[in-house]
């Protein structure tokens, strides 16, 4: 069950019998064992899957820097070596049956086993904004979808009012509803949507917004084709694509200029920044049945090489606790994918 995430101030007001309304944007910290709960009492509770990209599939991976990322950045996953990465693909939502002909969210989350023990974390999304711009947001978006216990939907009230106080909530969807189904896992784009810091030998910061590019380009399907490849088609043409070499990305860089918006993942960069080539990650095999690698870890953005920083977008640290928390409740009902 949601536990109610209540304000000092608004309690109060609560106590005094002033209308407060339903689904407000709170500015208490959000608690992470509330968080996931409220993910489960939203999205559904499926045990031992993840609380959200539920349906995906590990894989592993290569991935070789650039001399351009060396010179922004001292970490070693840019060394110029190979460096092995897990990965794990998914369709987002809490659902572990989710359909993949559908437009919306798919992820590309990667792990960089780096020299030395080091490790890089990351969980990347089909949409260049997120959905929300600060945790209390995307704990009252959640709230505001909760479903009614009597009639299974959520209260068109609620959605009305949260909608229309948090504009920049609605633009992911926006764009997921502007976008074809993607054809495949490995011709979609997968953005960082928060910005992170790059720090170069001399200690100077750069920051900037990620992208991975498909090598092969994007591909959509049109409503018939989705429709006809059915609910289950994106594990397998994965995997024929990788056995074919041809699951290859180029990690790609917007470098932000002073003034730009970072520490928001509900704002992109302007298109006109520079982008600069970081490196390929080339996705080299794909699990064959729902085990691997990818299967007992999380992939929390604080985890970051040396070179790396986090911006101050509030996003990413608020993302490790729910993660650990979503990550003990799956292992310890029996980690499933
Ligand atoms: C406070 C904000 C957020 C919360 C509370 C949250 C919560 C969660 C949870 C509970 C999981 C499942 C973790 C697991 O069991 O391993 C998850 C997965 C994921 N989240 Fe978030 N999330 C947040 C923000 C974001 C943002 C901003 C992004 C954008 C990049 C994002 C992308 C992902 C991806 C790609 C996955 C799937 C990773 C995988 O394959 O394991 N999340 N999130």
């Amino acid at each position: 069950m949601a536990k109610p995430m209540v304000s000092g101030a608004a309690a109060a007001l609560l106590t005094l019998g002033a209308a407060v309304p339903p689904a407000a944007v709170s500015d208490e910290h959000v608690d992470p064992v509330a968080f996931v709960d409220q993910f489960e009492a939203t999205a559904g509770k499926y045990e031992g899957f993840r609380r959200s990209g539920a349906k995906g599939i590990c894989a592993t991976g290569e991935f070789v820097g650039t001399p351009e990322a060396r010179a922004l950045s001292t970490a070693s996953a840019f060394s110029g070596e190979p460096v092995p990465v897990i990965v794990r693909f998914s369709v987002g939502g809490a659902n572990p049956s989710a359909p993949d002909n559908v437009r919306g969210q798919r992820n590309l989350a990667l792990q960089f086993d780096l020299p030395g023990g080091e490790r890089w974390q990351m969980g990347n999304i089909s949409s260049p904004v997120f959905g929300a711009s600060t945790p209390q947001q995307l704990f009252a978006l959640l709230a505001s979808r909760e479903p009614d216990p009597e009639t299974g939907e959520a209260d068109p009230e609620r959605v009305r009012a949260f909608n229309e106080a948090n504009p920049n909530a609605l633009l992911q969807a926006q764009y997921f509803a502007s976008q074809p189904v993607p054809a495949s896992y490995a011709s979609t784009r997968y953005w960082g949507v928060s910005a992170f810091g790059f720090i170069n030998a001399e200690g100077a910061v750069r920051y900037g917004k990620w992208v991975f590019e498909p090598e092969g380009g994007v591909q959509g399907l049109t409503d018939e084709e989705a429709e006809a490849l059915g609910p289950d088609f994106l594990f397998d043409e994965l995997r024929e694509r990788v056995a074919d070499g041809s699951g290859a990305f180029e990690f790609n860089l917007q470098l932000a200029e002073p003034g730009d918006v970072i520490d928001d993942a509900t704002v992109a960069l302007p298109d006109d920044r520079e982008t600069v080539t970081l490196g390929r990650l080339e996705v080299t095999s794909v699990a064959e049945d729902a085990g691997g690698e990818c299967l007992t870890i999380t992939f929390n953005p604080m985890i970051l090489p040396e070179g790396m920083k986090p911006s101050a977008d509030p996003m990413i640290p608020a993302r490790a606790a729910p993660y650990a928390i979503s990550l003990s409740r799956r292992l310890t009902e029996g980690a499933k994918q």
